[in-house]
This record gives structure tokens, sequence and C-alpha cells, in this order.
């Protein structure tokens, strides 16, 4: 077992944060302090926590204010809902635990707004209990030091993350230890450039032997692009095939290309409009797809045969060629793919 948490606390001892005024063990205190540092940096909280506190001293006096009060002092620190979840919470610690905060992170998980990790760092800080946390940093810290990749945000990698910071637990120590994971992950287990020279833990950080500090933890999948679909008319006439040149601007702008329509259902009539061609179509070809930066198309390739012209077109952007001859030319890859299989 590695002393991962020995190291953290004598880390902390000389380099972690002191005398932030909530390090007490008023669990009213440590709860709101919780709260307000759920989504505020440290030296923003301060003054708020100071004042706050001055005008509800106790979970009494909150619980009895009125939330247009309430709202009032946390006015500038930004997600109001934590303030309502606040109001609620003294009220059922007054009405459900006789005004006393309860002391397993099990029963503070009851109370609005306290989530499993705020739950955990009340339990440590207030009442010495050995439970985890594990909010955004401390998943930071754990996902680099054991190199645990996948993005955290799912049920299986947190579910890992939750298994290991429970078995880290130091058997003495939990309110430096708990402080020190904090401390860590706001001063040098940063999101970007982590200061790894200064962390007690590099030695045996699986992310730093790796050279994976900016690649861990997985960052958040990003959505699945947009999916757009064409069908690309294969049109042979004396073993020549239609080509169209595209418009200037936009995908493939400026190349010659497959001549696209919107349906296979409509390429007959597309095909009478706009070429003067009678074509009778086989059936499509096996769709595909290509993968642009901000979409996927899938392509539906649809050969088909001239029957008749029943129109002359003279038109520079349009042209018959020999597969041999459209190859030369500056085509789309997913063309090129698709005249080179049917040669
Ligand atoms: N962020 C969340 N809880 C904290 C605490 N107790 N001290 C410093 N930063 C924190």
């Amino acid at each position: 077992m590695s002393d991962f948490s020995q190291r953290l606390i004598a880390w902390q001892a000389v380099h972690g944060r002191h005398n932030l005024p909530w390090q007490v063990s008023d669990p009213y205190r440590v709860w709101l302090s919780e709260i307000m540092l759920q989504q505020t940096q440290v030296a923003t909280v301060i003054p708020y926590y100071q004042q706050f506190l001055e005008r509800f001293p106790d979970v009494a006096s909150l619980a009895a204010a009125s939330s247009d009060d309430v709202l009032a002092r946390w006015s500038g620190l930004g997600y109001y809902s934590r303030a309502r979840n606040l109001h609620k919470a003294a009220q059922m610690v007054m009405e459900r635990f006789e005004g006393q905060f309860p002391c397993t992170p099990a029963l503070l998980a009851e109370l609005p707004g306290v989530g499993p990790s705020t739950a955990a760092a009340i339990a440590a800080f207030s009442f010495g209990a050995q439970a985890a946390i594990l909010d955004g940093n401390v998943k930071r810290v754990l996902a680099r030091w054991a190199g645990i990749s996948g993005y955290p945000g799912t049920k299986v990698v947190e579910r890992e993350l939750w298994q290991l910071a429970t078995k880290l637990l130091p058997d003495s120590g939990i309110e430096r230890y708990t402080q020190s994971l904090m401390d860590l992950g706001a001063t040098i287990c940063t999101p970007k450039k982590p200061a790894c020279m200064a962390c007690p833990v590099q030695a045996d950080c699986i992310a730093r032997q790796q050279g994976r500090q900016a690649e861990l933890p997985t960052p958040k999948p990003k959505k699945t692009s947009p999916e757009r679909q064409t069908v690309l008319m294969m049109v042979e006439r004396n073993s020549k095939i239609l080509l169209e040149r595209r418009p200037p601007s936009g995908i493939w702008g400026g190349l010659w290309s497959l001549p696209e329509t919107t349906s296979t259902l409509d390429a007959s009539s597309a095909c009478q409009q706009r070429f003067g061609l009678n074509v009778e179509f086989d059936s499509a070809g096996e769709d595909f797809v290509h993968v642009f930066t901000h979409f996927r198309l899938t392509i539906t390739p649809l050969p088909g045969s001239v029957i008749s012209q029943i129109a002359l077109t003279h038109e520079d952007h349009l042209g018959w060629f020999s597969k041999a001859e459209a190859l030369e030319l500056g085509l789309p890859t997913p063309v090129r793919k698709l005249l080179m299989k049917g040669s």
C-alpha cells in the first residue's frame, strides 16, 4: 500500500492553506463554507462567508430568516439555487434534526444541496469522520496519480475513483488529509500546467511517469457531430461518367464531383431538369460515411445509364469523362474512392 495519504498530510502541514476562516469544527460553518466553495473560489468566498455569518451566526437564525433576506446576503455569489437549498437545509436541520447537524455523510447528504462529496467533507472536517471526498479537483488528482482514463462523469469511472478515494484514506488525520487533497488540486495539480515538481506524490504519479498530465482526466466526450445525407449519381453514357463542377464555396468548393441529389427517389427527375437526360438508375450501392470536421456525411452511390437526351445542355460546369480522365481531376476523396471501386 502506498503512503499516498501520509505524504499529502506532511505536505499540507507545510505548503497547504491554513487559517481559512472555516477551518473550525462547527458543522454549521463548515457546511456554509462548503456550499459557498462548490462553484466559487476561496478568495471570492471569504468576504461573503464572513458577512453571511454576521447576519446568520447559527443554523437557527438562518432557518428563521425570510428567503429574501437569505438571497440578499448571497447576492453576487451566483448559482442562487445554492442559497435556496441552503435555506431549506437549515429549516430541515431545525425540524428534522432538532437543530443539530447530523454527523454521518449519509444523513448529511439528505440535506438539499449537499451531494456525497460535500457530505463527506462536512463530516470529515466537523466530526473527524472517515469519509472520502471526490469533487472535480480530487477526481483530477486521483485520475492522474493512478493513471485512470475514461471521462470521470461516467458511472464506471466515477465508481473506480470513489473506490480509490476510499482505499487511500489515512487511519488518522482525516481533517488535514481532506484539506490536503483540496489544496493539492487547487494549487499544484491544476487543470493546465500542473506544478509536478512541487507535488508530494510526483514519484509514483502515473500521469507524470507517462507524460499524460494533459490527457488525464479524460475530457468529456464531444457531442457526436451532426449527420447529413446525400446521393451521388454515377451517370454513364458510352463508358463516360457525368461530372459536375461544384460551386466555388461550400464543401468541396470548385472540385469536380459526381452530381448530388437529395434522395434516390428524385434522381430521375433531377437528371431531366438539370441535365436534359433520361436516366435509368440501378439499385443504390452501399451507403458509406465520410467524416468532415463538423459533420458526418452519409453517401448513397446511385449508378445509372443514360437512355436518351431530351434537351441539349452546354454548360461549362458539366462534363463527360472516362474514368481515367476523371481520376486526373481534382476530386473529393469519397468521389475518387467511388470511381476507383467501379473501375
Ligand atoms: N474547496 C472546497 N472546500 C474547500 C475548503 N474547505 N478549503 C478550500 N477550498 C475548498
